[in-house]
């Protein structure tokens, strides 16, 4: 991962690859941000009529290399867009400098070390710029470069190797904690992105419980993995039942972090097919290409609770990883099975691509065997709600409004697009089974509603629960932008981390 560090040098004067400015766009064409007065000097301050010659107008994620006068200690100077200057008064928005940071960071792929002289007024301003800079550089190339060396001979363009915040103060203890925070949950996200785009052959149920429990163990996480084994005499039909037409058999992975002073206790909960192809109701082509990205939602537990140990937050977080490979074959559910789920209730399967609840909904039961203060579960878990949120909001339901609206906020405050979205109990009719006491589909209309409903049904009496569908959002097959690379964003990550940190200092709305 890219080294993140802080420096009081001037702009002027430390030595660099490149050297990243900020640029609004301005009523009369494009502004100076601060943090670059040093910088706009050394253009005898017509650093902005260069820019607005070369056509730059400073909108969000415009970045435009410049040659660097004499004067600098780096050959190029990037300026990148931040949006609309601020009201008088204001500073810019956290999200415009984590956005800005993270576009510059993706412009300077193959670039060894950037300082970053954007305008910093705070520490949350230090947080993202930070944030957006280590999520920015990042690339998957693992698979890329065939047996030439990475970086070498044509291999793949690496990330950024080093990034300086330039105004960041390392001996202020406010500056210090915003970029620590800052990289562990950024390493975290990360983590979470390359988990969702190694390939499903080799990111089985197994290999990622592997994975998980070695990390997991690294940071002082309790870990337990049932097996198919374990997972069959413990009566989960809900796992074993998505995971029995693959060659690879599902997982149930815990990982418990636990704090001495802890108060509180969370439960995360996520999805974790390493690979939907929507079984034996198997999906056309066109919508299965990019289905290894149905484990995001374990991914971004995973990483989230690493994160929470990492950062040693004062709260006990349980995650729950319920890893399975949806697949077709002879051994496969077909429409029309039933299954008998952890909690005993049964389940008549009409659609096996509608995987997802049967998975989560034996791991809802389980996570609530702990009695947690809430649960949160985190899911691709339907088109629906793609259709209903677009692909950069994911959707929030719950049993209890308040902390929806919490968690919504909390979202809000990280940069993560969310929206609340209902449980209608009408719907709940649609699912009723002539043979179960359940089936897993219901109507079409409302279809990321519906399976809200259906897990809800595995849900502790008086727990407090939340879901949060990131079909959307969880894979980008667009064009990078801001912070966000093709492929796995790591969706949720941030959202998880700050509700952890908020349950830790009791300041849940
Ligand atoms: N993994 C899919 C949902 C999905 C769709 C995730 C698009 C990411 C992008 C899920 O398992 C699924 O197939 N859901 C079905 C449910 C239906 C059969 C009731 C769907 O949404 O079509
Ligand atoms: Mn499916
Ligand atoms: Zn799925």
């Amino acid at each position: 991962m890219t080294a993140l560090t802080l420096s009081t040098a001037g702009a002027a004067t430390l030595r660099a690859d490149a050297l990243v400015v900020g640029v609004a766009k301005g009523p009369k064409g494009p502004v100076v941000a601060a943090g670059a007065e040093a910088v706009d000097k050394a253009y005898d301050g017509k650093l902005a009529a260069v820019l607005d010659a070369l056509g730059a107008s400073g909108a969000e994620g415009e970045t435009t290399k410049l040659p660097a006068p004499d004067g600098l200690k780096v050959p190029v100077v990037l300026a990148v867009g931040l949006g609309s200057v601020p009201e008088k008064d204001e500073s810019y928005d956290e999200e415009a400098l984590r956005r800005a940071a993270g576009a510059a960071a993706r412009a300077l792929h193959g670039t060894k070390k950037a300082a970053f002289a954007l305008p910093l007024e705070d520490a949350s301003a230090v947080t993202a710029v930070a944030e957006g800079a280590l999520l920015g550089a990042y690339a998957f190339t693992a698979y890329q470069g065939g047996e030439k060396k990475a970086g070498k001979n044509g291999g793949p363009k690496q990330p950024l190797a080093e990034a300086v915040l330039l105004g960041a103060k390392p001996r202020d203890k406010g500056h210090k904690a915003a970029a620590e925070r800052a990289s562990v949950v950024a390493t975290e996200v990360n983590i979470a992105r390359d988990l969702i785009n190694t390939p499903p052959n080799d990111l089985t149920p197994e290999a990622f419980a592997a994975v998980a429990s070695a990390t997991a163990k690294e940071h002082g996480i309790k870990v337990q993995v049932l097996d198919e084994k374990a997972l069959t005499k413990g009566g989960y039909g809900g796992i074993m039942g998505v995971g029995k037409g693959s060659e690879n058999p599902p997982r149930l992975v815990k990982i418990a972090y636990t704090h001495p002073d802890a108060e509180k206790h969370l439960a995360f909960v996520g999805k974790g097919i390493t690979y939907d192809s929507g079984g034996i109701s198997l999906k056309p082509a066109g919508h299965n290409e990019t289905m290894k990205c149905d484990m995001s939602g374990a991914a971004a537990v995973f990483a989230s609770v690493v994160a929470v140990a990492k950062l040693g937050l004062r709260v006990n977080v349980t995650g729950w990883l319920a890893l399975a490979e949806n697949m077709p074959s002879g051994s496969a559910t077909r429409p029309g099975d039933v299954l008998r789920m952890y909690s005993g209730k049964t389940v008549e399967v009409l659609n096996t691509d509608a995987e997802g609840r049967l998975v989560l909904g034996d791991a809802l039961t389980k996570a609530s065997e702990e009695n947690p203060d809430a649960i949160v579960d985190v899911a691709t878990l339907t088109g629906a709600m793609v259709l209903a949120l677009g692909n950069r909001t994911f959707g929030i339901m719950a049993n209890d409004d308040a902390f929806r609206t919490s968690i919504h906020e909390i979202a809000e405050e990280v940069g993560e697009a969310s929206w609340p979205m209902p449980l209608p109990a009408d719907l709940r009719k649609g699912m009723e089974s002539p043979t179960a006491d359940i089936a897993n589909m219901g109507e079409r209309m409302g279809g990321g509603l519906v399976a809200g409903l259906f897990l809800q049904e595995f849900v502790g009496e008086g727990i407090t629960w939340a879901h949060l569908d990131i079909a959307g959002p969880a894979f980008h097959e667009g064009a990078p932008y801001g912070y966000t690379p093709k492929g796995g964003t790591g969706s949720a990550v941030r959202t998880l981390v700050r509700l952890a940190e908020r349950t830790a200092t009791g300041d849940l709305g």
